[in-house]
């Protein structure tokens, strides 16, 4: 056994793909969970199970216990206003990192932030991001940390890229973003690729490092149809959607979200976002430090993604 991971979000699609590789690599993965309901998780014994809340000291204290990394990945990622954010983004990261700090030996942190905290100002979720990050600074001289800022990450089991990556396949490609934008991809399984070689590392690099696939200057939307049109092995169809509808819908589902009572992902935060033209990574930092390279390549991550066979054009099968 190579030590104790107390690690949030397991529940959640990257945290699920961590813990499994993190087993797999023979770590002991103390696991927060918080919802009682979630009982089949609950008999996975594969990982260690602590229920709480972040509000509960006692539930982060047996979490973090005699744990060699904490590992946060849990987030907050849907929401309207900063305070959607702030528990599990921010409050979340204050409170674990004081209590890592204060062990001895301390257990070594890693934060699972986002490429947003790069653009604080763009929305709440990105502002968390970002905050998340500073109060995990703020211990800095009494813990060994890391922040991990990944754009976007797809794979199997995503809940919020799986629709779009579905519609295309049926040959239908929404186009939100600005056409010259250009943003990087990591697929799932390579990011916890990633936290792995951080841990074997031994890193005492405080710092956030940004990591994505390795493509040259990200990608642009019509590389990913592009891409798409080769999985399935016929042309999709691009459909721009007008500013002014993509503003009204935003507003649309934030009100009905605020009058439902449901934590929203597509806000007016979330589609200045999606219109940002640059979100590139540089992973050349994390590389070198970690040791790590990403071995999975957009065509490839997307036929797993998407369930597909490796044949080269496989129809629509979605
Ligand atoms: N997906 C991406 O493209 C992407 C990109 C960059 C960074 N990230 C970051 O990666 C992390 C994981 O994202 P994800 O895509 O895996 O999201 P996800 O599938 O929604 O999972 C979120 C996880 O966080 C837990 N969580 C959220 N709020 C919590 C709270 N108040 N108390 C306890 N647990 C809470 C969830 O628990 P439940 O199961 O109980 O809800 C779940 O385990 C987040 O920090 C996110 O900011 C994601």
């Amino acid at each position: 056994m190579r030590g104790v991971i107390a690690l949030t979000g397991a529940t959640g699609f990257i945290g699920n793909a961590i813990a499994r590789k993190l087993v797999q690599e023979g770590w002991c993965v103390r696991a927060f969970i918080r919802s009682p309901l979630s009982s089949a998780r609950l008999a996975d014994t594969t990982v260690q199970w602590v229920q709480g809340t972040f509000e509960d000291v006692d539930s982060l204290e047996r979490l973090v216990g005699d744990a060699d990394v904490v590992i946060h990945c849990a987030g907050a990622v849907r929401g309207i206003t900063g305070t959607d954010f702030y528990q599990a983004n921010v409050e979340a990261v204050a409170r674990l990192a004081h209590m890592a700090a204060s062990r001895n030996p301390s257990p070594r942190f890693l934060l699972i932030s986002s490429l947003a905290a790069r653009e604080p100002d763009l929305s709440p979720y990105a502002a968390s991001k970002r905050m998340g990050e500073i109060a995990l600074s703020k211990v800095a001289d009494r813990l060994t940390w890391a922040a991990l800022r990944p754009p976007a990450v797809y794979g199997p089991g995503d809940r919020e890229m799986l629709p779009l990556f579905r519609l295309m396949l049926r040959g239908i490609a929404p186009v939100v973003g600005r056409e010259d934008a250009r943003f990087s991809m990591l697929y799932v399984d390579d990011l916890a690729d990633a936290v792995v070689k951080w841990l074997i590392s031994d890193s005492r690099e405080n710092r956030a490092f940004e990591l994505d696939d390795g493509h040259p200057g990200g990608y642009s939307w019509c590389e990913i149809v592009e891409t798409v049109e080769r999985l399935r092995g016929k042309g999709v169809l691009r459909v721009r959607v007008p500013g002014p509808v993509l503003n009204l819908a935003a507003k649309l589902n934030t009100m009905a979200a605020s009058v439902i009572g449901y934590r929203p992902m597509f806000t007016p935060g979330k589609l200045r976002e999606l219109r940002h033209p640059d979100w590139v990574c540089d992973n050349s930092m994390f590389c070198r430090v970690a040791n790590w390279a990403p071995t999975v390549r957009l065509e490839e991550g997307l036929r797993h993604t998407l369930g597909l066979s490796a044949s080269p054009a496989i129809g629509t099968r979605a």
